[in-house]
C-alpha cells in the first residue's frame, strides 16, 4: 500500500529573538507556546519549516515540513480545543522537571523552587522575601537563568536617583535643545517576555515604588514618563515578568516598610532560613576541604543565634545569616581559625554598646563555647549558653 503523504494544516517558520526561538505561522500569528522548545530551536538553526499534523488518534503534533506552504489553512474550531492542553502539558512538564534546573549551590526546598518557577512561567510578579543573606538574590537570579528568556537586572537598593534609573534623563545641548534619553528599564519593559529583576526593592526610594505602581499592576501595565503632564506613557510588553526581592519580616530598620498596595501587586515567595543541618550540608558541599567538625560548629553557632533572635527574651536582634556563614567558612578554608574568622566576619555585625550586656558579648560567648577545646559542641546546650552569658 502506498504511503499517504499528509499535508499540514498549519506551517510555521522559527526565528531566533534574543535567546528564544519563536514560531510564526503564515498568517503572522505567534505559535511559540504550541511547540516544544527543542523543536523550535532545531527548526530555527536548521532553517526549515514545521508543519502541524494530526495523528490517528486525532491529536496534533508538529514536525519538519519540506513541502509547499500554500495549502496552509487557518485554525479550525476544534484544533483550538486541543491547543490548550498541549500548551498546558508543556508547562506542567517544565515545572515538574524544573528542580534539575536549580543550581546545586542554592539550598532551597523543592516545593519552594517549583512554586517560584511556576510563578515565573505563569507570568506573575514575584516578590522573594526573607531576612538579609538568606539567598533571595541568588534564588531570583537562578530563576532568571532557568527561564531562557531575555533578562534585565536592576539593583534598586543601590540607586540614589530612581527617576533616572527607571525613566531616564533629560539632557540639554546647545544645538538641539533639550532631549530625553530613556533608561535601560524603559527598554527592558518593552522587550516581550523579558524577566526583569528588581533587586532590593524594599530598600528603594519611595519614588521608585510610586513609579513602579502602574508598571506592576496587572490591569495597567504602563510606565508614566512624566508625572507632571500625565500624558506620555510606555506600555509594558506582553509576557514581561518582574521578580523583586525584599528584606521583610526582619530586624533591618533601614528597610522601609513597603506600601501594602505595592505588596499586593506581587505573588510572595518566602525564602526559608536554613536549618542547622541544611546549613551544615551547604557548607560541607561548598568547602569539602575544611574540617567537618568546625563546619558543624559554624552551623550550630548560626542556628543558636537564629533561635535566640526569635525568642521572647532575645538578646540579639538577628541571627547570623547564611551569607555570613559562607564567608566565615571561606576564611576557615584560607587558614584562619574559627576565633579569628568570627572576629572579622561576625562580631562587626553586632552592636557592642552596653559592654557585658551587649549583643556582641552575647554572640562572642556563644562562639567561644565552640573554640575553647574545639570539641565542646557535644556538651553544648541552651542552659550553658545562658550560664555563659549570665556569668
Ligand atoms: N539558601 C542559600 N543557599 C545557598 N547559598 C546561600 C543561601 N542563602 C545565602 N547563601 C549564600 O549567601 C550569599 C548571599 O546570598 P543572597 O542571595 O545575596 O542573599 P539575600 O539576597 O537574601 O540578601 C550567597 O552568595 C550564598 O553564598
Ligand atoms: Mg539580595
Amino acid at each position: 500500500m502506498a504511503k499517504q503523504i499528509q499535508t499540514p494544516t498549519d506551517v510555521v517558520r522559527c526565528e531566533w529573538s534574543g535567546n528564544r526561538a519563536n514560531a510564526w505561522d503564515t498568517n503572522g500569528n505567534k505559535r511559540t507556546s504550541e511547540i516544544t522548545v527543542g523543536a523550535r530551536q532545531k527548526a530555527a538553526d536548521g532553517g526549515y519549516l514545521l508543519g502541524k499534523f494530526t495523528n490517528k488518534a486525532g491529536k496534533f503534533y508538529w514536525k519538519r515540513w519540506d513541502g509547499e506552504v500554500s495549502q496552509n489553512t487557518s485554525n479550525t474550531q476544534d484544533s483550538s480545543t486541543v491547543e490548550v492542553p498541549q500548551e498546558h502539558e508543556e508547562i506542567l512538564q517544565f515545572i515538574h522537571n524544573s528542580y534539575d534546573l536549580k543550581p546545586k549551590m542554592l539550598m532551597m526546598s523543592e516545593l519552594k523552587w517549583k512554586y517560584l518557577v511556576r510563578s515565573g512561567v505563569r507570568g506573575k510578579n514575584i516578590m522573594m522575601t526573607g531576612p538579609a543573606g538568606c539567598g533571595k538574590t541568588m534564588a531570583a537570579k537562578s530563576l532568571v537563568n532557568s527561564l531562557d528568556r531575555p533578562d534585565f537586572y536592576f539593583n534598586l537598593g543601590a540607586t540614589q536617583d530612581p527617576r533616572a534609573t527607571l525613566i531616564g534623563n533629560v539632557h540639554f545641548e546647545k544645538k538641539s535643545g533639550t532631549y530625553f534619553s530613556e533608561s535601560v528599564f524603559v527598554k527592558a519593559i518593552q522587550t516581550p517576555n523579558a524577566v526583569i529583576l528588581l533587586d532590593e526593592l524594599s530598600r528603594a526610594h519611595p519614588d521608585a515604588w510610586n513609579i513602579l505602581m502602574t508598571v506592576l499592576d496587572y490591569g495597567q501595565r504602563y510606565l508614566r514618563l512624566d508625572e507632571q503632564d500625565g500624558q506620555a506613557t510606555i506600555k509594558v510588553a506582553n509576557g514581561v515578568t518582574f521578580v523583586a526581592t525584599a528584606n521583610i519580616g526582619n530586624e533591618y530598620t533601614s528597610t522601609r516598610v513597603m506600601d501594602k498596595a505595592l505588596m499586593d501587586r506581587f505573588t510572595v515567595v518566602e525564602m526559608d532560613v536554613l536549618t542547622e543541618s541544611e546549613e551544615n550540608e551547604l557548607l560541607t558541599y561548598m568547602f569539602p576541604h575544611v574540617d567537618s567538625t568546625v563546619l558543624g560548629s559554624v552551623a550550630k553557632i548560626a542556628s543558636l543565634t537564629r533561635s535566640e533572635a526569635k525568642s521572647d527574651t532575645a538578646r540579639v536582634n538577628c541571627g547570623i545569616s547564611t551569607r555570613t556563614t559562607v564567608e566565615l567558612a571561606g576564611l576557615l578554608f584560607d587558614g584562619f581559625s574559627l576565633v579569628e574568622a568570627a572576629e572579622v566576619s561576625i562580631y562587626p555585625q553586632y552592636d557592642d554598646a552596653g559592654g557585658v550586656d551587649s549583643e556582641r558579648t552575647f554572640v562572642k560567648q556563644i562562639v567561644q563555647k565552640f573554640c575553647d577545646d574545639g570539641s565542646s559542641d557535644d556538651l553544648f546546650n541552651e542552659e550553658e549558653v545562658h550560664e555563659a552569658t549570665v556569668a
